[in-house]
Protein backbone atom coordinates (compact mmCIF):
# COMPACT_ATOMS: atom_id res chain seq x y z
CA UNK A 1 0.00 0.00 0.00
CA UNK A 2 2.62 2.36 0.90
CA UNK A 3 4.51 1.52 -2.47
CA UNK A 4 1.48 2.02 -4.34
CA UNK A 5 0.78 5.31 -2.37
CA UNK A 6 4.50 6.74 -3.63
CA UNK A 7 3.69 5.87 -7.07
CA UNK A 8 0.65 7.46 -7.50
CA UNK A 9 2.46 10.74 -5.52
CA UNK A 10 5.39 10.45 -8.50
CA UNK A 11 3.14 10.25 -10.83
CA UNK A 12 1.81 13.85 -9.65
CA UNK A 13 4.72 15.35 -10.31
CA UNK A 14 5.78 14.96 -14.44
CA UNK A 15 9.29 13.98 -15.46
CA UNK A 16 11.12 16.36 -17.00
CA UNK A 17 14.56 16.44 -19.21
CA UNK A 18 16.05 19.13 -19.20
CA UNK A 19 19.42 19.68 -21.78
CA UNK A 20 22.74 21.58 -20.36
CA UNK A 21 24.80 21.87 -23.42
CA UNK A 22 27.03 24.36 -21.50
CA UNK A 23 29.44 25.97 -23.70
CA UNK A 24 28.89 24.09 -26.56
CA UNK A 25 27.21 25.06 -29.86
CA UNK A 26 27.54 26.20 -33.43
CA UNK A 27 24.71 27.58 -35.33
CA UNK A 28 25.13 24.39 -37.31
CA UNK A 29 25.35 22.58 -34.43
CA UNK A 30 22.04 23.84 -33.20
CA UNK A 31 20.33 23.89 -36.63
CA UNK A 32 21.09 19.66 -36.56
CA UNK A 33 20.45 18.73 -33.31
CA UNK A 34 16.71 20.79 -33.00
CA UNK A 35 15.63 19.42 -35.94
CA UNK A 36 17.10 15.59 -35.13
CA UNK A 37 15.18 16.32 -31.47
CA UNK A 38 12.08 17.25 -33.30
CA UNK A 39 11.76 14.54 -35.59
CA UNK A 40 11.71 12.19 -32.87
CA UNK A 41 9.59 14.20 -30.54
CA UNK A 42 5.99 11.77 -31.00
CA UNK A 43 4.92 9.74 -28.02
CA UNK A 44 7.28 11.52 -25.87
CA UNK A 45 5.35 12.40 -22.57
CA UNK A 46 8.11 14.26 -20.91
CA UNK A 47 8.76 17.92 -20.61
CA UNK A 48 11.38 18.29 -22.45
CA UNK A 49 14.06 21.45 -22.17
CA UNK A 50 16.99 22.50 -24.14
CA UNK A 51 19.05 25.00 -21.76
CA UNK A 52 21.36 26.92 -24.62
CA UNK A 53 24.25 29.30 -24.87
CA UNK A 54 23.37 32.91 -24.86
CA UNK A 55 23.92 33.68 -28.44
CA UNK A 56 21.60 31.07 -29.66
CA UNK A 57 18.44 31.65 -27.58
CA UNK A 58 16.90 33.03 -30.89
CA UNK A 59 17.96 30.62 -33.27
CA UNK A 60 16.62 28.02 -30.98
CA UNK A 61 12.84 29.69 -30.02
CA UNK A 62 12.81 29.98 -33.68
CA UNK A 63 13.30 26.21 -34.30
CA UNK A 64 11.13 25.21 -31.70
CA UNK A 65 8.12 26.77 -32.32
CA UNK A 66 5.07 25.11 -32.11
CA UNK A 67 6.49 21.95 -30.46
CA UNK A 68 6.75 21.09 -27.37
CA UNK A 69 10.55 21.55 -26.82
CA UNK A 70 10.70 24.31 -24.28
CA UNK A 71 14.00 26.59 -24.12
CA UNK A 72 15.97 27.68 -21.24
CA UNK A 73 19.32 30.02 -20.42
CA UNK A 74 22.21 28.67 -18.50
CA UNK A 75 22.37 31.82 -16.34
CA UNK A 76 21.55 35.36 -15.58
CA UNK A 77 22.28 38.84 -13.64
CA UNK A 78 20.40 39.20 -10.67
CA UNK A 79 20.38 43.16 -11.87
CA UNK A 80 17.18 44.14 -14.55
CA UNK A 81 19.39 45.87 -16.97
CA UNK A 82 21.95 49.22 -16.65
CA UNK A 83 25.87 49.04 -16.72
CA UNK A 84 26.65 45.57 -16.16
CA UNK A 85 28.98 44.81 -18.80
CA UNK A 86 28.62 41.12 -20.29
CA UNK A 87 25.92 39.91 -18.29
CA UNK A 88 22.23 39.40 -19.02
CA UNK A 89 18.96 39.88 -17.79
CA UNK A 90 16.06 37.56 -16.82
CA UNK A 91 13.72 39.72 -18.83
CA UNK A 92 16.50 39.48 -21.55
CA UNK A 93 16.30 35.53 -21.05
CA UNK A 94 12.34 35.87 -21.46
CA UNK A 95 12.37 38.24 -24.30
CA UNK A 96 13.37 35.02 -26.56
CA UNK A 97 10.87 32.67 -25.47
CA UNK A 98 12.71 31.05 -22.29
CA UNK A 99 11.01 30.11 -19.59
CA UNK A 100 13.73 28.03 -17.53
CA UNK A 101 16.96 29.47 -16.00
CA UNK A 102 19.98 27.13 -14.86
CA UNK A 103 20.77 28.69 -11.08
CA UNK A 104 23.73 27.33 -9.21
CA UNK A 105 25.04 25.17 -11.35
CA UNK A 106 28.33 23.51 -9.58
CA UNK A 107 30.74 25.02 -12.91
CA UNK A 108 29.73 28.78 -11.91
CA UNK A 109 30.05 28.66 -8.26
CA UNK A 110 33.47 26.70 -8.32
CA UNK A 111 34.80 28.28 -11.47
CA UNK A 112 32.89 31.54 -11.45
CA UNK A 113 32.76 32.54 -7.61
CA UNK A 114 29.31 32.05 -6.94
CA UNK A 115 27.97 31.53 -3.37
CA UNK A 116 24.65 30.34 -2.07
CA UNK A 117 23.60 33.97 -1.79
CA UNK A 118 24.16 34.77 -4.99
CA UNK A 119 22.65 31.93 -6.42
CA UNK A 120 19.40 32.64 -4.13
CA UNK A 121 19.40 36.02 -5.53
CA UNK A 122 19.48 34.97 -8.92
CA UNK A 123 16.73 32.39 -7.95
CA UNK A 124 14.69 35.51 -6.47
CA UNK A 125 15.60 37.40 -10.04
CA UNK A 126 14.36 34.84 -11.95
CA UNK A 127 10.94 34.24 -10.23
CA UNK A 128 10.14 37.61 -10.03
CA UNK A 129 10.76 37.93 -13.61
CA UNK A 130 8.58 34.62 -14.08
CA UNK A 131 11.06 32.37 -15.11
CA UNK A 132 11.19 28.73 -13.97
CA UNK A 133 14.67 28.32 -12.11
CA UNK A 134 16.66 25.06 -12.28
CA UNK A 135 18.32 25.28 -8.81
CA UNK A 136 21.39 23.01 -9.02
CA UNK A 137 22.98 21.39 -5.63
CA UNK A 138 25.22 18.96 -4.54
CA UNK A 139 28.02 18.19 -2.68
CA UNK A 140 31.73 17.50 -3.84
CA UNK A 141 33.78 14.25 -3.29
CA UNK A 142 34.95 15.44 -0.49
CA UNK A 143 32.37 16.59 1.14
CA UNK A 144 30.56 13.33 0.30
CA UNK A 145 33.79 10.95 1.87
CA UNK A 146 34.24 13.28 4.83
CA UNK A 147 30.33 12.44 5.62
CA UNK A 148 29.14 16.18 4.82
CA UNK A 149 26.51 15.06 1.47
CA UNK A 150 23.47 16.44 3.41
CA UNK A 151 25.20 19.26 5.69
CA UNK A 152 26.06 20.61 2.18
CA UNK A 153 22.90 20.10 0.38
CA UNK A 154 20.98 21.49 3.67
CA UNK A 155 23.11 24.56 3.71
CA UNK A 156 22.78 25.16 -0.53
CA UNK A 157 19.04 24.83 -0.17
CA UNK A 158 18.22 26.85 2.86
CA UNK A 159 20.06 29.63 1.81
CA UNK A 160 17.34 30.00 -1.05
CA UNK A 161 14.59 28.92 1.18
CA UNK A 162 14.94 32.13 3.07
CA UNK A 163 15.52 34.56 0.33
CA UNK A 164 12.47 33.63 -1.54
CA UNK A 165 10.42 31.75 0.47
CA UNK A 166 8.83 27.83 0.71
CA UNK A 167 5.97 28.89 -1.17
CA UNK A 168 8.24 29.99 -4.21
CA UNK A 169 9.25 26.62 -4.77
CA UNK A 170 5.87 26.07 -6.24
CA UNK A 171 7.77 27.47 -9.12
CA UNK A 172 11.25 25.77 -9.22
CA UNK A 173 12.67 23.18 -10.19
CA UNK A 174 15.76 21.21 -8.42
CA UNK A 175 18.50 19.24 -9.56
CA UNK A 176 20.69 17.46 -7.32
CA UNK A 177 23.88 17.56 -9.08
CA UNK A 178 26.58 15.27 -7.30
CA UNK A 179 30.05 17.41 -8.09
CA UNK A 180 32.08 14.00 -8.60
CA UNK A 181 28.98 12.90 -11.17
CA UNK A 182 29.12 15.79 -13.61
CA UNK A 183 31.10 15.03 -16.74
CA UNK A 184 32.99 12.01 -15.59
CA UNK A 185 30.98 9.60 -16.47
CA UNK A 186 30.67 8.34 -12.56
CA UNK A 187 26.82 8.49 -11.89
CA UNK A 188 25.66 8.51 -8.38
CA UNK A 189 23.89 4.79 -8.02
CA UNK A 190 20.05 4.57 -7.76
CA UNK A 191 20.22 3.76 -4.12
CA UNK A 192 22.81 6.94 -3.63
CA UNK A 193 21.23 9.53 -5.52
CA UNK A 194 17.48 8.46 -4.21
CA UNK A 195 18.97 8.66 -0.64
CA UNK A 196 20.08 12.16 -1.94
CA UNK A 197 16.32 13.17 -3.33
CA UNK A 198 14.83 12.06 -0.40
CA UNK A 199 16.51 13.85 1.96
CA UNK A 200 16.46 16.68 -0.21
CA UNK A 201 12.48 16.38 -0.82
CA UNK A 202 12.34 15.74 3.48
CA UNK A 203 13.58 19.85 3.93
CA UNK A 204 11.50 21.13 1.53
CA UNK A 205 8.70 19.25 3.67
CA UNK A 206 10.02 20.33 6.98
CA UNK A 207 8.52 23.72 5.44
CA UNK A 208 5.74 22.75 3.91
CA UNK A 209 4.72 18.90 2.90
CA UNK A 210 2.09 19.75 0.18
CA UNK A 211 4.98 21.78 -1.71
CA UNK A 212 7.60 18.54 -1.21
CA UNK A 213 4.97 16.50 -2.83
CA UNK A 214 5.18 18.69 -5.77
CA UNK A 215 8.55 20.14 -6.41
CA UNK A 216 10.32 18.25 -8.83
CA UNK A 217 13.64 17.22 -7.88
CA UNK A 218 16.19 15.77 -11.22
CA UNK A 219 19.08 14.24 -10.92
CA UNK A 220 22.02 15.43 -12.95
CA UNK A 221 25.38 13.80 -13.48
CA UNK A 222 26.74 11.77 -16.08
CA UNK A 223 22.88 10.27 -16.92
CA UNK A 224 23.03 9.02 -20.40
CA UNK A 225 20.60 6.89 -22.17
CA UNK A 226 21.43 3.42 -20.47
CA UNK A 227 21.45 4.59 -16.97
CA UNK A 228 18.65 7.27 -17.21
CA UNK A 229 15.92 4.67 -16.73
CA UNK A 230 16.71 3.27 -13.66
CA UNK A 231 17.52 6.80 -12.12
CA UNK A 232 14.36 7.88 -12.90
CA UNK A 233 12.05 5.17 -11.89
CA UNK A 234 13.21 5.83 -7.96
CA UNK A 235 10.73 7.00 -6.14
CA UNK A 236 12.02 10.62 -5.45
CA UNK A 237 13.62 11.06 -8.68
CA UNK A 238 11.86 12.79 -11.02
CA UNK A 239 13.71 13.39 -14.15
CA UNK A 240 17.68 14.56 -15.24
CA UNK A 241 19.58 17.45 -15.76
CA UNK A 242 22.03 16.28 -18.66
CA UNK A 243 24.95 17.52 -20.07
CA UNK A 244 27.22 15.69 -22.04
CA UNK A 245 24.28 12.80 -23.49
CA UNK A 246 22.23 16.26 -24.27
CA UNK A 247 24.72 16.91 -27.26
CA UNK A 248 23.36 14.03 -29.06
CA UNK A 249 19.47 13.94 -30.43
CA UNK A 250 19.54 9.99 -30.10
CA UNK A 251 20.67 10.15 -26.75
CA UNK A 252 18.92 13.02 -25.56
CA UNK A 253 15.73 11.38 -27.15
CA UNK A 254 16.22 7.86 -25.84
CA UNK A 255 16.06 9.49 -21.98
CA UNK A 256 13.40 11.98 -22.69
CA UNK A 257 11.44 8.69 -23.52
CA UNK A 258 11.83 7.43 -19.89
CA UNK A 259 9.20 9.54 -18.78
P1 LIG B 1 26.92 15.68 -17.44
O1 LIG B 1 26.55 17.16 -16.93
O2 LIG B 1 25.62 15.02 -17.84
O3 LIG B 1 27.82 15.90 -18.63
O4 LIG B 1 27.58 14.99 -16.33
C1 LIG B 1 25.41 17.38 -16.15
C2 LIG B 1 25.37 18.84 -15.75
O5 LIG B 1 26.42 19.42 -15.48
O6 LIG B 1 24.30 19.46 -15.70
Amino acid sequence: IIALFLVSVKRMRKTIVAGNWKMNASKDSVDNLIKDLLTGMDGITSEVLVCAPFPYLAQVELLIQGSKVMLGAQNLNTNASGAYTGEVSADMIKDFGARHVIVGHSERRSLYGETSAMVAEKTKAALNAGLTPLLCIGESIEQRDSGNTEAVIEKQLSAVIELVGIEAFNQIIIAYEPVWAIGTGVTATPEQAQEAHLFIRSLLAKNDESVAQKTPILYGGSMNASNASELISCADIDGGLIGGAALKAEDFLQICKVG
